[in-house]
């Protein structure tokens, strides 16, 4: 989680997302424009060229370029695989997130520019790497980031069948920060966000001994350097994007640890995709003991951001609808014995649901 610093920046985003992404113009100068065909389509950057050959194959289509709109998408009006999810939640232990959790706050600090932030990205990897390697169609990488040396983490399990190449994300960040003294200062980043790193990777974990098979593919992401600007989740969205992959949902799961208890959690409401965070809101009450509450994060606050920026729909649950009410964060004192690991099972079940969901079948 970012801190609310850049709440003010708010308008700026309006304008990135109706601007273009870095390389849209060709060397020609031409422009390119966002192009929807339908409605759970994902909107696509086209050269002129390409627009006229919609036309010629007499394909139907809006330019949204400018729109400032997130692409139309339409998600099931309500969860509809309970028995498959409920069997998975089974898997899901509280004690498993805290053994993860207690190694991965071990380091000094996770900082994306640090020697240890590299040692942290590495041991998650090579955790990733052995809880995978014994599911065929599993497949791991890294992501290397030209500006630090820290790298994000994709796992994919392949979709199969006619959905394969459309993609659910289940993201988190990887890297924390101690505001004070970043590459030195001691940062465990238990809740900000080992939280969401556990909770995604303890959600993989009963998927695959599930032997859960989705029809669209599903993916995890552990994005580097997300306290210095969303920049590993930025490269990975610009990516899909300039590839045209076919994202149809992406959660983002930064802070499911701290709580006082009320039984309360958040929905962002801001620069994310309303349909989805309203599919999401279905889930935290079908598969959550939680009650959602709305709330605005601000500008850039987590890596669902990146996804906006890039014409992606993202939804993000938070721990609390009270932005601030883990006082601990960016400090040494982020420690595993501040968080709730019964808090952190709520959203594995959360991301368990959203991963079945909206991988099972065609919806
Ligand atoms: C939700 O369930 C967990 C156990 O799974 C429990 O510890 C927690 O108190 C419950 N929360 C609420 C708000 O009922």
């Amino acid at each position: 989680m970012k801190s609310s610093l850049t709440y003010l920046l708010t308008a700026c985003y309006a304008a990135a997302v109706a601007s273009q992404p870095t390389g849209s113009s060709d060397k020609l100068g031409h422009e390119r424009s966002l192009i929807q065909v339908g409605e759970s389509h994902i909107p696509i950057w086209m050269m002129e060229q390409e627009v006229l050959g919609l036309i010629r194959s007499k394909k139907t289509f809006m330019d949204i370029t400018g729109n400032n709109l997130l692409p139309a998408m339409v998600y099931p009006t309500e969860p509809r695989q309970k028995a498959v999810v409920q069997e998975i939640h089974q898997l899901l232990s509280p004690d498993s997130m805290r053994i993860f959790l207690t190694t991965f706050s071990s380091f000094p600090n996770r900082y994306c520019r640090s020697h240890y932030g590299v040692k942290s990205s590495d041991w998650l990897y090579n955790t990733v790497a052995e809880l995978i390697k014994n599911n065929r169609g599993t497949l791991n990488r890294r992501v290397p980031h030209r500006r630090i040396s820290q790298q994000s983490i994709v796992v994919r399990i392949e979709g199969q069948g006619n959905l394969a190449s459309e993609v659910v994300v289940v993201g988190a960040h990887q890297d924390s920060i101690n505001q004070a003294n970043p590459y030195m200062g001691r940062s465990p980043g238990a809740d900000d966000d080992g939280s969401g790193s556990t909770t995604i990777f303890e959600t993989l974990s009963a998927l695959l001994r599930a032997q859960y098979q989705p029809a669209r593919s599903l993916e995890f992401h552990w994005y580097a350097g997300e306290e210095i600007g969303l920049v590993g989740s930025q490269d990975i969205a610009q990516d899909y994007a300039n590839r045209n992959v076919n994202v149809r949902a992406m959660l983002q799961l930064d802070m499911t640890g701290f709580t006082d208890h009320s039984g309360n959690m958040g929905i962002v409401t801001d620069f994310v995709h309303p349909e989805l965070t309203q599919f999401t809101r279905q889930l935290v009450h079908t598969y959550s003991n939680l009650t959602a509450l709305d709330f605005q994060c601000g500008y850039a606050c987590s890596d669902h951001a990146s996804w906006s920026k890039y014409g992606f729909p993202s939804a993000m649950p938070f721990e609390s609808n009270e932005m601030e009410l883990n006082p601990y964060i960016h400090s040494d004192k982020d420690t595993v014995e501040t968080v709730d690991f019964d808090h952190m099972l709520q959203f594995a079940k959360i991301a368990t649901g959203f991963a079945v969901e909206l991988t099972h079948t065609s919806e």
